[in-house]
């Protein structure tokens, strides 16, 4: 058992505190948000995440799991400092790493002797040595470590992907150092990778733009498909029976989002672009994806005549996947976004999002939230379905179309819908690459 912080009590930090409180850790987490503590301290989880208020509740009531206010408190007894704060995209790409350093210059001067600095959030290559070196400056003892301990989970499945990981990855030259943060994970049946820091930096980013391109693959093979007449969904199918290739990540849909890829893929491009190389099939990913987003838009605009000027609009699903709260990067955004510009009433529903969501998404104040489906779609001369909640499948459709109007257009962007059960009740249904 590990006397371990946990700084950041985001998505990321939240989950690891929970999880190495389940793995029988003491575990301090700690944020710069009072209100956060304060709720996580009486077991409230501010986040839509299966399974985490149950492993919060678990370790509170176990005293291994406490949540502070600020670094230091939490840092200040700690064998081992997980970094779990925000690494935002700059503008000009780049992962912006100011909260990292600050956490690191925080935290050196309470640094005991020995203690390992883990960097959880993920970073570029070389920012491991970065760390080390805001934290030698700002006074941390000479023998401290710090490794590169990049994470996979994903959000909707964090505490499932923590405790059952496919695999984990531990980036330190020091092996002793490395060796004392693959202890923290006994009990986890997954593969252990020790490896320098810079390619466990880069299997992060590596990771985060394969899946990212599979995405747009799929994306661009779909609208091919649109083209020719074939259904994307057999082609995936086909595709992914092959072991190389797999069936995951192929399903077409409205382009990648969420708070990693977008940002994640920016970042490799940038990096590769300071090293001299222009990793222009990363380039073309993004671009792809870029596209599919406006491709929803042109579906929906030539589905109601040409022009979205005064039409109501209704949308499902606001988050950028399903089972998560999580609205950062949501391609349903950009859509919504680019219907209101082009002069759209758009009235939205998500089942994780309450009336209040669009107080959290500057540029979207035109965007009308309500708390039932149908709502959404009242008088709407189109639908869109942008995010693969379950629950949009088993409505009643004959109730959505006697409350939509002409043409009752339902641009299906996840394929989630029966096409032919839409078009039987009545409702001008397209799904994507079928
Ligand atoms: N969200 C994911 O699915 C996911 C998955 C894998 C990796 N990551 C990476 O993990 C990192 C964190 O992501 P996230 O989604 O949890 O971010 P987040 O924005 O949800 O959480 C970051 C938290 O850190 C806190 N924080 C910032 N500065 C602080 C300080 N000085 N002291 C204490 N707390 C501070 C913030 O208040 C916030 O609560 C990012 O680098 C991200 O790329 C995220």
């Amino acid at each position: 058992m590990s006397d371990v912080a946990v700084i950041g009590a985001g998505y990321v930090g939240m989950t690891t505190a929970a999880c190495l409180a389940r793995l029988g850790h003491r575990v301090t987490c700690a944020d710069v948000n009072e209100e956060r503590v304060a709720q996580l301290s009486q077991g409230k989880v501010p986040i839509l995440e299966q399974d985490l208020p149950e492993l919060v509740a678990e370790g509170l009531a176990s005293g291994r799991l406490r949540f502070v206010v600020g670094a230091t408190a939490a840092a200040r007894e700690a064998e081992f400092v997980f970094l779990c704060v925000q690494t935002p995209q700059s503008e000009n790409g780049a992962a912006d790493l100011s909260a990292v350093e600050a956490v690191a210059r925080e935290i050196a001067p309470v640094l005991r002797a020995h203690a390992v600095v883990v960097n959880k959030s993920t970073m570029p290559v070389g920012s491991t040595l970065i760390v080390a070196r805001e934290l030698a400056q700002a006074g941390a003892p000479t023998d401290v470590g710090v490794a590169s301990n990049p994470e996979f989970l994903r959000e909707g499945q964090a505490v499932h992907d923590f405790l059952q990981p496919n695999r984990v990855v531990i980036g330190c030259s020091n092996t002793e150092v490395a060796v004392r943060v693959s202890e923290l994970y006994a009990g986890v049946q997954a593969p252990v990778l020790v490896t320098d820091a810079a390619s466990a930096e880069m299997i992060k980013y590596a990771s985060n733009a394969f899946l990212a391109t599979k995405i747009s693959f799929i994306n661009a093979i779909a609208n091919m498909c649109e083209a020719v007449n074939a259904d994307v969904r057999e082609v995936a199918l086909g595709m992914g029976y092959d072991t190389r290739i797999g069936f995951e990540f192929l399903h077409p849909g409205p382009g990648y989002g969420g708070s990693c890829f977008p940002k994640d893929t920016a970042a490799l491009i940038h990096t590769a672009s300071e090293h001299g190389y222009d990793f222009s099939l990363l380039r073309g990913v993004v671009e792809v994806n870029r596209e599919q987003h406006k491709r929803m838009v042109d579906k929906l605009r030539a589905a109601v005549g040409g022009s979205l000027d005064g039409v109501a609009v209704g949308i499902w699903g606001l988050t950028f996947k399903a089972n998560t709260d999580d609205l950062r990067d949501s391609p349903a955004l950009a859509i919504a976004a680019a219907l209101l510009a082009e002069g759209a009433r758009v009235r939205a529903y998500d089942p994780a999002t309450a009336p209040s969501a669009a107080e959290r998404v500057p540029g979207l104040e035109g965007l009308e939230i309500v708390t039932d489906p149908y709502d959404a779609v009242a008088g709407a001369a189109a639908l869109a379905l942008l995010t693969e909640w379950d629950e949009f499948r088993w409505l009643d459709f004959g109730r959505v179309h006697d409350a939509m109007d002409a043409p009752r257009a339902v641009v299906d962007a996840r394929n989630l819908l029966d096409p032919a059960a839409m078009r039987r009740r009545g409702l001008a249904y397209q799904g994507v690459g079928r």
